[in-house]
């Protein structure tokens, strides 16, 4: 399989890998394919700003490549903007994944929007673009699909 450098290098040298002490929103989602796990931790300021985020993937290189693009791509932005990160948008700025790979950069996005919504919840807010979001957060459970492209 062939990785672009960008990939190899976020792999190698991840960015923003640890935990935040009381987050103002987490998010873990899993793949039951493959087991892999992501956790999302997100700091936000009161004008909705993402001033920090950290991660933990337990998973493969692409995942941990797509979390490390993940959390630079949505580092000091609002919320709405982190809303519209897509898997695809990860993928391409790390010059491409191989398809078998996509699904790792989807759990990446939903991740981030699990931890959004967390953070939604804790501040009763609503947020739509969140309204129909349908995360496998129950990663032990058999009938989850891959999300494979
Ligand atoms: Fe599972 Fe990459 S193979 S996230």
């Amino acid at each position: 399989m062939q990785y672009s450098d960008k990939v190899m290098e976020h792999f190698m040298n991840p960015r923003n890998v640890g935990e935040i002490d009381n987050p103002s929103g987490v998010g873990e989602v899993g793949n039951a394919k493959c087991g892999d796990i992501m956790k999302i931790y997100l700091d936000i300021d009161e004008n909705q700003i993402i001033k920090d985020v950290k991660f933990k993937t337990f998973g493969c290189g692409s995942a941990i490549a797509s979390s490390s693009m993940a959390t630079e791509l949505i580092k000091g932005k609002s919320i709405k903007e982190a809303l519209e990160l897509t898997n695809k948008a990860v993928a391409e700025a790390l010059d491409g994944l191989p398809p078998v790979k996509m699904h790792c950069s989807v759990l990446a996005e939903q991740a981030i929007k699990s931890a959004l919504l967390d953070y939604a919840k804790k501040n009763n807010l609503e947020i739509d673009e969140l309204k129909d979001l349908e995360i496998d957060d129950d990663h032990h459970h058999d009938e989850i699909s891959c999300h494979e492209e």
